[in-house]
């Protein structure tokens, strides 16, 4: 699974992806991440990838060049290419999953800025967009993490097969037990005390009613 991420920010992504389970996917060769500086693809001076709107109005748009050529030099056979928008459908999990199981999947994340992209790229260039969530960022960057830390740790081989089971019952909707951990009394807030038993028949039956009652 690779991705190419294309941002005007490659310190942030870069920071992100190589720490913790992102980094060991990396390393363990599971997936593969490229992040690209937009501002390589633009052509004046100023590297320029904004501009004003055309017939007026706040902000501005990122413009459709750097873009085209980004992606043109980027895009292989079956590439997805995907933008970062909270106009989008907002993710699940079950889409992570989907894509989890993509072991050739190569998919390019174009990360938006500020009010948004030259409509000609929606319209064009790009294949499928997401959303993480009913509220707006100043920048895709987050979404582009959110969705490939998402995907990355449901890449077989990423997180032991011990959490697999949990996994499921995420996705199914129900809330997990509650855990804890050393040490059983802190500040005389205490373990429940069946959970430091050793009776694995009690234990059970006790999460299984702790699921009930969340
Ligand atoms: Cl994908 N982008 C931005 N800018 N804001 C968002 C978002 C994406 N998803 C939720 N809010």
């Amino acid at each position: 699974m690779k991705f190419d991420i294309i941002t005007i920010f490659p310190n942030i992504v870069e920071e992100y992806i190589n720490t913790g389970i992102v980094k060991n996917a990396l390393k363990k060769k599971l997936v593969e991440i490229e992040v690209h500086d937009l501002r390589k693809w633009a052509t004046d001076k100023h590297r320029t990838v904004d501009d004003t709107p055309y017939g007026g109005g706040p902000g501005m748009i990122m413009k459709i060049e750097p873009v085209y050529s980004a992606i043109e030099e980027l895009k292989k056979k079956d590439t997805i290419v995907a933008i970062t928008t909270p106009k989008a459908k907002v993710i699940k999990q079950e889409d992570l999953e989907t894509f989890s199981k993509e072991k050739d999947m190569h998919m390019i994340i174009i990360c938006g800025r500020y009010e948004g992209f030259d409509q000609r790229i929606h319209d064009n260039l790009v294949d499928y967009e997401f959303s993480i969530g009913e509220y707006v960022l100043s920048g895709g960057e987050l979404a582009a993490l959110v969705f490939i830390d998402g995907v990355t740790r449901l890449v077989p081989g990423v997180l032991g097969n011990e959490l697999s089971l949990q996994e499921e019952t995420f996705t199914k909707g129900e809330i997990d037990y509650p855990q804890y951990t050393k040490p059983d009394n802190f500040k005389g807030w205490e373990v429940p005390k069946v959970l430091l038993s050793g009776n694995h028949q009690e234990i059970k039956e006790y999460r299984q009613k702790q699921k009930k009652m969340i």
